[in-house]
């Protein structure tokens, strides 16, 4: 095997965020610049010669493109095999798990997960480690170190793979296995959930289900797994071929991007009882009733609070964990079960510790992503089959089922304002602000509501000590009301400032006020107190979820 040392020079803004680098294509697509990337993980990591590299993407523009990059890198970087998903394809829970199963040293994972993809839109990279979950800070640090004193990287002089067929080719002294990106997950979830009822409830005539892959990666995972494994009727999964560029859309499962499918629940006519759709790269779920939108925190607690239904879980849970600025839903049902609930910085990459100490069953963010020890990512198809499981063991719909459990431990009302593309300065200078005032907020009292402490949230991880500094302004509030700020570490384009709305309300008689008027006077303090118009110039959010 012929390998080429490349003389190169470092990139600016190759520092990975909340889940690895993401950069527009046109970024990544400059010579070199994914080169570089990948290099800068390589030189990390150590006795990684003739071990496995787990290889897969989301399928979007310029995956295919990259794919052979890193496979002729990896050959060069001494990797003895590389498992590698057919067409490039391999969705981030299906990767981890890929990882886990074949004891892999490490994975790359292809995806700007939700942010739209196709030559105008995004790409990312991300190194998941030996555990398939993302790697750590340290980690993510060392390689854009590196990625700022780069001089060279090595590539093997090899032709592309044929990542059609499944089976092995080589580069060199490396094996590529290009594998059925599907049956090793597949395997997984079957072993955690109880397939008969679920195929038994898909078979109801009184029971519609419709999965949104929303074109990208879930299409043929959601097609195998429900309309292939558990029976449901073909056309069950819409929008399941996987397109470079989603189809020009956002392949994020909320309320805005997936309105289509949260119309079609509201509608009777469509005669569906439950929805659900996964993100770009599978990672994400959002789960519908009939005309009732579950929230993703209030989903954590509902998973949390119904494990004895699901045999995987059934003996018993450990612990829960969420990111901060996800709801406290999940705590008040960790407080009752006796275990503990942890409250990480945003980005799953901070669940991995708890998860491989055991400490956790299930974690969760506000951002739609749910998951458990099954896998060190969070995983889509997991959440939607988990929700198939409960309703599968009890007679009841969706919506019923967050309202029971609302009665019984309160409701947690809670949304999130985005305000995109601000100009960063103008962000940062909020922040700034924000971060000046705090010593002064604690104690004093706005639209009504005392403000109990303030700080800017920092997180030692309870298993390694690492210390993670700057993860987000909170205010909390008397009663356990909670007002969060924070930026967004996954856009591309200018800043994105996040501001994070809780209130609990234990009155069941209140649990039916729109969050909109239930959330009124936290919006004018948020939008008061951080002086948004002031220093952005925006008088409304882009995006409220
Ligand atoms: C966003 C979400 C966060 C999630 C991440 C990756 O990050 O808020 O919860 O882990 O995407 O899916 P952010 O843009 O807020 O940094
Ligand atoms: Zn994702």
């Amino acid at each position: 095997m012929k390998i080429s040392t490349v003389a190169t020079t470092p990139f600016a803004g190759q520092k990975p965020g909340t889940s690895g680098l993401r950069k527009k294509v046109k970024v990544f697509s400059q010579p070199g610049f994914l080169e570089n990337f990948v290099q800068s993980i390589f030189d990390n990591l150590v006795g990684q010669q003739g071990q496995t590299l787990v290889l897969g993407g989301d399928g979007r523009f310029f995956n295919d493109v990259a794919i052979q990059v890193i496979l002729r890198m990896a050959a060069a970087a001494g990797f003895g095999r590389v498992l590698v998903g057919q067409n490039g394809i391999l969705s981030t829970p299906a990767a981890s798990a890929v990882i886990r199963k074949h004891r892999a040293f490490g994975g790359i994972v292809l995806s700007a997960s939700h942010n739209p993809g196709g030559p105008d839109g995004d790409f990312g990279i991300k190194y998941n480690l030996a555990n398939g979950g993302p790697a750590n800070e340290t980690f993510t640090e060392a390689v854009y170190k590196r990625s700022q004193s780069i001089a060279e990287y090595r590539i093997a002089e090899a032709d592309d793979i044929d990542l059609g067929c499944l089976g092995e080719t080589s580069i060199g002294g490396m094996v590529v296995n290009v594998i059925d990106p599907v049956s090793d997950y597949l395997e997984l979830l079957e072993s955690l959930f109880d397939f008969e009822r679920i195929t038994a409830l898909l078979a109801r005539p009184d029971f519609r289900m419709r999965f949104d892959a929303m074109h990208a990666v879930t299409g043929p995972y959601a097609r195998t797994i429900l309309e292939g494994r558990l029976g449901a009727p073909a056309g069950t999964v819409v929008n399941g071929t996987p397109l470079p560029d989603f189809g020009g859309g956002h392949p994020d499962p909320n309320p805005v991007y997936a309105a289509d499918l949260v119309a079609a629940l509201a509608d009777p006519a469509s005669g569906l009882s439950f929805g659900a759709a996964s993100d770009g790269d599978g990672d994400r779920n959002m789960i519908v009733g009939r005309g009732f939108i579950v929230s993703p925190s209030d989903s954590l607690a509902v998973i949390a609070a119904n494990y004895r239904l699901v045999p995987a879980y059934a003996a018993g849970i450990s612990g829960v964990a969420r990111s901060m600025p996800t709801s406290c839903a999940v705590d008040r049902v960790a407080a009752e079960l006796g275990v503990p609930a942890y409250e990480t910085p945003t980005g799953w990459k901070f669940f991995g510790s708890l998860l491989d100490a055991g400490k956790v069953t299930f974690c969760g963010e506000e951002s739609a992503g749910t998951g458990s020890w099954h896998v060190r990512e969070k995983d889509g198809l997991w959440a939607v089959l988990y929700w198939l499981n409960i309703l599968a063991r009890r007679d009841e719909s969706v919506e019923q089922i967050v309202r029971e459990h609302w009665r019984h431990f309160g409701r947690n009302v809670y949304s999130r304002h985005d305000y995109e593309a601000i100009d960063t300065e103008k962000a940062e200078a909020l922040m700034n602000g924000l971060r000046q005032k705090l010593p002064t907020l604690a104690g004093q009292t706005y639209e009504g509501m005392r403000i109990e402490a303030a700080d800017d949230f920092c997180y030692t991880d309870p298993i390694d000590g690492s210390q993670s500094e700057k993860q987000g302004i909170r205010l909390l509030l008397e009663g356990g009301s909670r007002v969060v700020f924070r930026l967004s570490g996954t856009g591309t384009e200018g800043a994105t400032l996040r501001v994070y709305l809780e209130r609990y309300v234990a009155d069941p008689a209140e649990h039916d006020v729109p969050v909109k008027t239930a959330l009124a006077p936290l919006v004018r303090l948020a939008v008061s107190v951080a002086d948004i118009p002031g220093i952005t110039g925006r008088n409304a959010p882009d995006v409220i979820s």
